[in-house]
């Protein structure tokens, strides 16, 4: 509960936050990309400024306002994604990565515009480096905070996903709830266990992530 005269739960802390999807070009008019809107971790820059954070959004391609006094760095690619994240994040306190990364890029991209022929097509696609994983493993990392979208199993591969990343808190939704939705439902898995965040409009749930996410930080950093 808060009231004007305390101090804002995320007063004085820099967060960087991963948005939307990635495109991976394949030639000079074509890429590969996935249906996220980008609404979900809008949501969380929103909800962090009115906490009082210093918001840095590293968006992929998605046309949704900036919130208003979040820093907006636009990106494509998940490789583009990766460069923007590193520059900033050695000066953040929280990682928050709700982009959609693409997992795989395109090898060998075509400049020209590829024709078409009656032919089988095939693209080589080589796999992307992990953005959070990096960040959570490295020396002095952020605390970090990643999300999990799953079709199935959710509970299972979230925590898995946790794990294999070493993360304080995962958020994990089912993509057919999630994705380009206004609301989403969402279970948010930490050392002590899970907790269930019922179907609510995005920024009701990033407020509650967010809000979980500044009492583990405490309890991380004391
Ligand atoms: N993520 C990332 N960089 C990638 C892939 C994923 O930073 N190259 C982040 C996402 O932003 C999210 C978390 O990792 O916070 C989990 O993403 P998700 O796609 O659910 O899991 P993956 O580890 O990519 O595994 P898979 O897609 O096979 O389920
Ligand atoms: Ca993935």
């Amino acid at each position: 509960v808060e009231n004007a005269l305390q101090p804002k739960y995320l007063q004085g802390k820099k967060i960087l936050i991963t948005a939307g999807p990635t495109f991976e070009r394949i030639d000079a008019v074509r890429g590969i990309t996935n249906s996220s809107s980008g609404k979900m971790g809008f949501a969380i820059a929103k909800a962090a400024i009115e906490a009082g954070a210093e918001v840095i959004l590293v968006a992929g391609p998605t046309p949704l306002p900036t919130p208003l006094g979040a820093r907006r760095v636009n990106v494509s690619s998940s490789q583009e994604m990766l460069g923007a994240v590193n520059a900033e994040v050695p000066r953040v306190d929280i990682f928050v990565s709700v982009a959609a990364v693409a997992d795989y890029y395109v090898l060998n991209p075509s400049e020209q515009k590829i024709k078409k022929d009656a032919h089988i097509l095939t693209l080589e696609l080589a796999p992307n480096p992990d953005i959070l994983a990096n960040v959570a493993g490295l020396a002095e990392p952020p605390f970090c905070v990643g999300f999990a979208a799953e079709s199935e199993n959710l509970l299972e591969y979230g925590e898995q996903k946790r794990r294999r990343k070493k993360l304080p808190l995962l958020v994990a939704n089912q993509v057919q709830d999630a994705m380009g939705a206004e609301d989403n439902e969402v279970f948010l898995l930490d050392d002590h266990g899970q907790h269930k965040l019922n179907r609510a409009p995005k920024l009701d749930i990033a407020r509650a992530i967010l809000q979980h996410t500044a009492k583990l930080y405490r309890e991380y950093h004391n």
